[in-house]
Parts: C-alpha cells; structure tokens; sequence
C-alpha cells in the first residue's frame, strides 16, 4: 500500500478564521477530511501534521523517508525562509509537492521566492483548497494509482 504525508506548517491551524479573503473559509479539518475521501478512493493511506514550529516539520520530514511515498507540504511562512526545510528535504529520497492556498507570486514581494522550491518536485499554488487536491491527484497519477 502506498501511502501519503501531509504537512502544514504554521498559522495553517487557523484556516477558515484566517484572512478569509486570501485564504477562503474552508477549515483546515476539512480540507483534510476531502484529501482522505480521494486517497481512500484510490486506495491510498495518507496522514496529516500541522505545526507552529519549524523543528516539528523538520522532524516530520526526516521520519517520512521509508515510511511515506509522497509528501504534500504547505510550509507557510516557513517557505520564504527557512533552509532547514529546505535541507531536510534535501536529505531524504521522499517527492515532495510544495502547495500554497494562495497565489505566492501576485502577493507582497517577500512571497514570491520560495526557498524550498529548488528541492521539491512542483508547486501548487492560487487554487485554494483545489492546491491541496490538485497536488494530491498528481502524487496518485505519479504513483500510478489514480483512475
Ligand atoms: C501560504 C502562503 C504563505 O506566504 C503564507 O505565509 C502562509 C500560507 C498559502 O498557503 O498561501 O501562511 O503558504
């Protein structure tokens, strides 16, 4: 069985009260809960994390190598920042697909380089929620198991 980690980084716990305008009003339990319905379908185990803190994910993303076959990560401010994502990325044989709510590149300038975007696979982002699934339907087509 294959299986699939989500991670969502900091501020992501406020999704559905947060800045609705740019971030919608979908809470984050249930974009979690539609991510679980379509790997379900497909087959798919697939678990979710969400942390405030960076050496939480970086952890995270270490103990994803030989459990995990694909990792979607939203890393939230971190993204714009942070080379120890980066680095754990780096470090680990894992896909990973960076997926924002927003679309990082018409925002403030400082959204607009992501660190992490050199390691990872492709990035989602300006969809809304449908970043999340879009990213997701990508991992299940690259692991063969979408329909
Ligand atoms: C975000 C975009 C980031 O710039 C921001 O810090 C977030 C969310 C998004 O999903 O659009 O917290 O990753």
């Amino acid at each position: 069985m294959k299986n699939i980690l989500v991670l969502h980084g900091p501020n992501l716990n406020l999704l559905g009260t947060r800045e609705p305008e740019i971030y919608g009003r979908t809470a984050l339990a249930d974009i979690n809960g539609r991510m679980e319905a379509r790997a379900k379908r497909a087959g798919v185990g697939i678990d979710f994390f969400q942390s405030n803190h960076e050496g939480a994910l970086v952890d995270a993303i270490q103990e994803a190598q030989g459990k995990y076959d694909f990792i979607i990560l939203n890393a939230a401010a971190y993204t714009h920042y942070s080379i120890a994502l980066r680095d754990a990325i780096g470090g680990i044989d894992v896909p990973v697909i960076e997926v924002h709510l927003s679309n990082i590149h018409k925002r403030e300038e400082f959204r607009h380089h992501s660190v992490i975007a050199p390691v990872v696979m492709g990035q989602v982002a300006g969809l809304g929620v449908e970043s999340y699934l879009a990213a997701l339907e990508a991992a299940l087509l690259k692991m063969g198991v979408a329909e």
